[in-house]
């Protein structure tokens, strides 16, 4: 897809990841709406990167757990910019739980972690579906995580979340072909990010120390494939695992 004049919605924009990937869609000339749920500033902070490089963006407030902001989050795209092209399922919320312990793993820990990370990026597809499948088609990229391919991350019920994410990617690309490409960017660590602070240190240097490359991956890798994803024409319910070559994640 030629990305100049089309519209992308980026959830979680406000943080680094996010911000990341708004700041390229827009730089190939997307308008793009960028999504946070309370940190108004930092969701400014991307909003005037975007326009001090040239680009074209506007920040809108998004609580995801809750199903009525998802339609009407959708429909201010639709009466804004009158089409969306691109949607981005970035947003997503972790807190670390080492694995074993399991009875700090509580139900209202599990309910947000899945309805933010899961059932969001489905709600977000569904009410963004009509825009869309217009004018000749578009893109849903899914960030999950490593973790929802191999057991390990910030906690069971974030491995679990992003396991379903991903399959998810594969599910709506059945479902909402052919006018809508669906993958999915699977990062494994990626340095200097606020979730990557909430990991129990031990998983944070076991990725470190597994990832073939010597190194991970950074905001900006993880960007550049959901740039590559959106660019194609033929390639849809794919996950890419972006890690720095993670003999666990090779699937
Ligand atoms: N960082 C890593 O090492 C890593 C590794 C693997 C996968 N990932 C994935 O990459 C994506 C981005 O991660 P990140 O590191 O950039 O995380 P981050 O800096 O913590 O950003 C998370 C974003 O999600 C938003 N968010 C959280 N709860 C929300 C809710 N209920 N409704 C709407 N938005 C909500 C946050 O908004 P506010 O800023 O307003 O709170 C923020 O914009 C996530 O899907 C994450 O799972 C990250």
């Amino acid at each position: 897809m030629d990305l100049q004049d089309k519209v992308a919605l980026v959830t979680g924009a406000s943080g680094d990841i996010g911000s990341a990937i708004a700041k390229a869609l827009a730089a190939e000339g997307c308008q793009v709406v960028v999504t946070y749920v309370g940190a108004a500033e930092a969701a400014d902070a991307t909003v005037d990167a975007i326009s001090r490089a040239g680009g074209r963006a506007v920040k809108q407030q998004l609580d995801q757990r809750d199903p009525d902001a998802i339609e009407a989050a959708i429909d201010a795209v639709a009466q804004l910019h009158g089409r969306l092209d691109v949607l981005v399922n970035n947003a997503a919320w972790n807190i670390g739980i080492p694995f074993p312990q399991l009875e700090e793993l509580t139900p209202e820990i599990w309910d947000r972690v899945l309805e933010t990370n899961l059932r969001a990026p489905f709600l977000l597809a569904r009410a963004a579906s009509d825009l869309l499948k217009a004018d000749g088609g578009g893109h849903i990229v899914n960030i999950s995580s490593a973790g929802g391919i191999s057991p390990g991350s910030s906690s069971i019920a974030y491995s679990s979340s992003k396991a379903g994410l991903n399959h998810l990617t594969r599910c709506l690309a059945v479902a909402m072909a052919p006018e809508v490409q669906v993958n999915c960017v699977a990062p494994g660590l990626v340095e200097e990010t606020r979730m990557a602070r909430r990991l129990p240190e031990q998983v944070a240097a076991g990725a470190r120390a597994q990832a073939v490359l010597g190194k991970v991956g950074q905001a900006e890798d993880i960007a550049g494939q959901v740039l590559t994803f959106v660019r194609s024409t033929s390639i849809s319910g794919q996950i890419m695992v972006v890690d720095g070559g993670m003999p666990g994640a090779m699937r």
